[in-house]
């Protein structure tokens, strides 16, 4: 038979050859932060340069309930690179209090990411690289996000790294031809886990935007603790409509879907006592980019079974709503 010209083995053979070429006896630094991506180029760093990468994930406190620790496990127990966990979390959480304003959460959760992760460069010897998991359409997006920055030119993504003074690395960015489906496809070829591989979006600001108003460490709880119910039940939901369609984003399974805490409280019965506590939100959309999308279509059963876990399981909600507005009008996050 005709052997193919190309498999997903022999690509991350050759990706892998390029950057121990590229490399040589140097070192490379990575911002790890177990979205897609970032995990794609650590498992490459960790299959072409071994210890010569450094993976630097900043805690900051922000993220799902129980993914610091799935981070460290994947980038400790499976692969091997030089894993460094920056435990932010107090830093961040001083750093946020009181704040209230959804783009001045971004500046301060964006601006300490850099300050964090270039504090950890800057004591490591001999760094001349920077890796980085820069994927083709964000080369080709405009950057406008929420910031009322208009959608417009092609974006210099490299210009975006806020180099300290003095400081400089050059920057290896291996998935720059890629697309999402693509790196996914690489992914699993390097053996990463399906809960990286098929993670849905999360933003970098993390749950601080899915907290409206000012985040505390009370009201951090409950939300991770509400959310992992969400996304519980919602996984679940999925895996059962992928196994009857074998389509892992056929028409109605959710693409994103999480829990938001509002700045309310309300008023509720348990057992003969009046309550009064937080309200979550349950968001769930269906889309293929997230520049348009529609309010999931989610069974009542599904619905009904997740908001009896959350005020059974989640002390301080007494109340779950389902958010039914599409994108446009609304956007997928509150903030
Ligand atoms: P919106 O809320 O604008 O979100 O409909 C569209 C997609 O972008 C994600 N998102 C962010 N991602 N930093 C990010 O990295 C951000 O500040 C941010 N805000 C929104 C959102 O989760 C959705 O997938």
């Amino acid at each position: 038979g005709i052997e193919p010209t190309w498999t997903m083995d022999n690509l991350v053979e050759t990706m892998s050859r390029e950057i121990r070429e590229k490399v040589g006896d140097d070192r490379v630094i990575l911002a790890l932060s177990g979205g897609v991506d970032s995990s794609v180029v650590a498992a490459l760093g960790a299959r072409a340069i071994g210890r010569q990468m450094t993976c630097v994930f900043i805690n900051h406190g922000l993220l799902r309930k129980g993914e610091p620790e799935q981070v460290e496990e994947v980038f400790t127990k499976q692969f091997d690179v030089d894993f460094i966990h920056v435990h932010a979390e107090d830093r961040y959480a001083a750093l946020l209090d009181g704040v209230t304003e959804p783009e001045e959460k971004r500046r301060i959760i964006g601006t300490q990411f850099w300050k964090e992760f270039f504090a950890v460069a800057q004591q490591l010897d001999g760094v001349k690289y920077l890796a980085q998991g820069t994927i083709y359409p964000d080369i080709i997006e405009s950057g406008a996000r929420k910031t009322g920055g208009k959608a417009s030119t092609i974006k210099s993504h490299h210009n975006l790294i806020p180099f300290p003074e003095g400081v400089h690395f050059d920057l290896i960015e291996p998935l720059d031809h890629f697309f999402k489906d693509e790196v996914r496809e690489l992914g699993l070829a390097l053996g990463l886990p399906e809960h990286i591989v098929y993670r849905q979006p999360f933003p970098g600001p993390g749950l601080a935007i899915r907290i409206i108003g000012a985040v505390s460490p009370e009201k951090l709880e409950i939300l991770k603790n509400a959310d992992a119910i969400v996304r519980e039940e919602l996984d679940a939901y999925n895996a059962r409509l992928f196994e009857a369609t074998g389509e892992r984003n056929s028409e109605h399974s959710c693409w994103q879907y999480f829990a938001v805490l509002p700045d309310i409280k309300s008023v509720g019965v348990m057992g003969d006592e009046r309550t009064y506590q937080r309200p979550v939100i349950i968001r769930a959309v269906e889309s293929s980019d997230a520049m348009t999308a529609d309010w999931a279509k989610l069974p009542y059963e599904v619905l009904g079974k997740i908001s009896s876990r959350i005020v059974a399981e989640v002390p301080g909600v007494n109340r779950v709503a389902y958010d039914i507005t599409s994108k446009p009008p609304a956007t997928i996050e509150w903030e």
